[in-house]
């Protein structure tokens, strides 16, 4: 049998990342495509990461390229292409940047990988991702965001940090746009089943909470540049997911038609991604803080989304 052929488009921070982990993983040949003028980055990263397998002994393949032929008959697309934020900027400032950037992307998707399940990264995830789908009319099981398992293990590590027990044993859930008013959960939350407010005080919790909020701003302030081990992790963990349909419950960015009251929008939600894509969207019922907080989130988006629609 022939192994998976995974997809990154855009061979920048997060593609690099991706590629390594999807090597040392061995969950399949990894293409990295980027454009003509990134052509020697995407082969030259190829090369190396094909080299760092000799040592390690993973035998997939990574081979770099500018050519959608080679992307063809991908089974999964992992899009990270378009330029991340500098200190000060919001995702929403992306929007002028990145919309042509994806809508490139849809195009060539559609031409050349109609059978993947394309996850999007690219910010404003929530509205890029909607974008995609729109413009390739691609199913939307088959369409999903990355945003919410990177937030949710970001709210996880500081939650284990501050009950000093380890990562493994805590459970979060961050729903809504990947943005600064996204939604954490609380009756969501726990440690090996214990509620988190049983274990961790209420003053604790809120900061920790603000902190998972702003955690992708206080990386670009260290950096420079945006987040790509973690972000590529939680990109990682949803393409695993299809690939090995493993059926996980994972908060990732789906499109809506009725649940939590939203339709035509694409915002973080429980879902269960198996080789089916996006299998089942989990509706659960939430507190009155936590729809409040889920609809100042979905109002955020819905802006940056009608942007982008205004856009020809
Ligand atoms: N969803 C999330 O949680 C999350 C987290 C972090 C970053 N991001 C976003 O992911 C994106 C990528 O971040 P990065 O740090 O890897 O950036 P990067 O600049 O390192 O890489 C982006 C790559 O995209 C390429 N590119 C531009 N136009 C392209 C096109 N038409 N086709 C193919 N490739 C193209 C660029 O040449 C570049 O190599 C940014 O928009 C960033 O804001 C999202």
């Amino acid at each position: 049998m022939a192994r998976k052929k995974i997809a990154l488009i855009g061979a920048g921070n997060i593609g690099g990342e991706l590629a390594n982990q999807l090597v040392q993983k061995q969950l399949g040949d990894v293409v990295l495509f980027d454009i003509p003028q990134k052509e020697g980055v995407a082969k030259g990263k190829a090369l190396d990461l094909e080299q760092a397998s000799a040592l390690s002994g993973a035998d997939a393949k990574v081979s770099g390229t500018s050519n959608w032929a080679d992307v063809a008959g991908a089974d999964v697309l992992i899009i990270t292409a378009g330029i991340p934020r500098k200190p000060g900027q919001s995702r929403d400032d992306l929007v002028a940047s990145n919309l042509p950037i994806i809508r490139d992307v849809a195009d060539n998707a559609k031409k050349f990988a109609p059978n993947a399940f394309s996850i999007v990264v690219s910010n404003p995830l929530d509205a890029m991702v909607y974008e995609f789908q729109r413009r390739t009319g691609f199913p939307s099981a088959k369409v999903a965001g990355m945003a919410g398992a990177l937030d949710s293990a970001r709210y996880q590590l500081f939650l284990a940090r501050e009950a000093g027990v380890s990562v493994k044993d805590v459970r979060t859930l961050v729903l809504g746009g990947h943005g600064d008013d996204m939604v954490p959960i609380a009756s969501a939350t726990t440690i090996n089943g214990i509620p988190v407010d049983r274990l961790i005080s209420k003053e604790k919790l809120d900061a920790i909470i603000a902190r998972t909020r702003t955690g992708g701003g206080e990386i670009v302030t260290l950096m420079g540049t945006s987040a790509y081990y973690a972000p590529a992790a939680g990109a990682i963990a949803m393409a695993e997911a299809y690939l090995l349909d493993q059926k996980r419950l994972l908060a990732a960015a789906t499109l809506l038609s009725g649940q939590y009251g939203y339709k035509d929008l694409y915002l973080g939600v429980p879902v269960v991604i198996g080789g089916g894509g996006v299998e089942k969207i989990v509706d659960i019922s939430l507190t009155g803080d936590e729809k409040a907080a889920l609809e100042k989130s979905a109002a955020s988006v819905r802006k940056v989304v009608d942007v982008v629609k205004s856009v020809a």
